[in-house]
């Protein structure tokens, strides 16, 4: 099984395509990090890949297809986070955020299609987020961007599924994957900043929660099960129980009452 992994550099995409590849499938790694260090490594055949540059897209499947044929498999789990207040966001720290989350993954996907089509079938992973299904305060750029895989990923679900190609997007919650690294925070973080107080409460939760969060070779592992079934789930929320708890319960209460336990827990105020 040929498999394409987009951010494998680091944090979830490496545990995934680590296990990947321990599971014997060929993968093929794409990262911007690998821009000096293209070659076989633990982690599959790494190649540098900028899921912002569409010439980078298209050296990379060039590359891929010389080097191993047609993807059964497109994995799209590079991300970046940024927190910071709704308001604070300038439109380019949206775009950055939109670019790499939903466009990088739906141009991704634009290329690997014409491929597995031709090939008969395929499998394609989006990653989503616990935040593709309900909000977290200071994540809102995030959020969006997750959301907006979620919807994309419904509608190319029906599209590809008569080509016997199926879609299945992973809603991690919080992971022990090291990302803090690429988060950059943006004017919220003034002392001067209105929403300062609460952001900071907020930030050192969802700190304290990312560093006891789950095994992020345990979702590299649940996704290599997967993979090995003859069509993939719609959807794969790998999540502790109580994040599974708060996707039931942002489904079953009213908006402003789950609002207000959320905002609490976070440590924030709600009016
Ligand atoms: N960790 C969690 O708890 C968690 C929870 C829910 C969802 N997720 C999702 O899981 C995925 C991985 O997240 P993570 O937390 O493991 O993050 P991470 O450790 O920060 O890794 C992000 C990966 O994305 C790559 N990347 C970023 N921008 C890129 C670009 N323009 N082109 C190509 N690759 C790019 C990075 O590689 P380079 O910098 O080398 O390019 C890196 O390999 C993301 O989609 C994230 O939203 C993570």
């Amino acid at each position: 099984m040929i498999v394409w992994v987009s951010g494998a550099s680091s944090g979830l995409g490496y545990h995934t395509s680590l296990q990947l590849k321990k599971a014997g499938m060929t993968v093929i790694s794409g990262a911007r990090s690998y821009r000096d260090q293209e070659g076989e490594a633990e982690n599959g055949y790494r190649l540098y890949l900028d899921v912002k540059e569409e010439a980078s897209m298209d050296r990379f499947k060039e590359q891929a297809l010389s080097l191993a044929g047609p993807p059964d498999v497109l994995c799209c789990c590079a991300g970046v986070l940024t927190l910071g207040a709704c308001e604070d966001y300038s439109l380019q720290e949206l775009r950055d955020v939109m670019e790499t989350n939903f466009f990088g993954q739906a141009m991704m996907i634009r290329r690997a299609l014409p491929l597995m089509r031709k090939n008969g079938g395929g499998k394609i992973i989006l990653f989503s987020s616990v935040n593709g299904v309900l909000a977290v305060p200071y994540q809102g750029a995030y959020t969006a961007s997750k959301h907006a895989v979620e919807g994309f990923a419904e509608a190319l679900r029906m599209e590809v599924s008569p080509f016997g190609i199926s879609v299945c997007v992973v809603e991690p919650g919080d992971h022990r994957s090291g990302s803090s690294k690429y988060r950059r925070h943006s004017v919220t973080d003034s002392s001067e900043n209105p929403y300062y107080q609460d952001y900071q409460k907020t930030v050192a939760k969802i700190d304290h929660d990312e560093k006891n969060g789950s095994d992020p070779d345990h979702l590299g592992r649940v996704i290599a099960r997967n993979l090995l079934k003859k069509r993939l789930p719609a959807r794969l929320l790998i999540a502790s129980p109580d994040q599974k708890l708060a996707v039931l319960l942002h489904r079953l209460l009213p908006k402003k009452l789950f609002a207000r336990i959320l905002t609490l827990y976070y440590g924030g105020r709600f009016r």
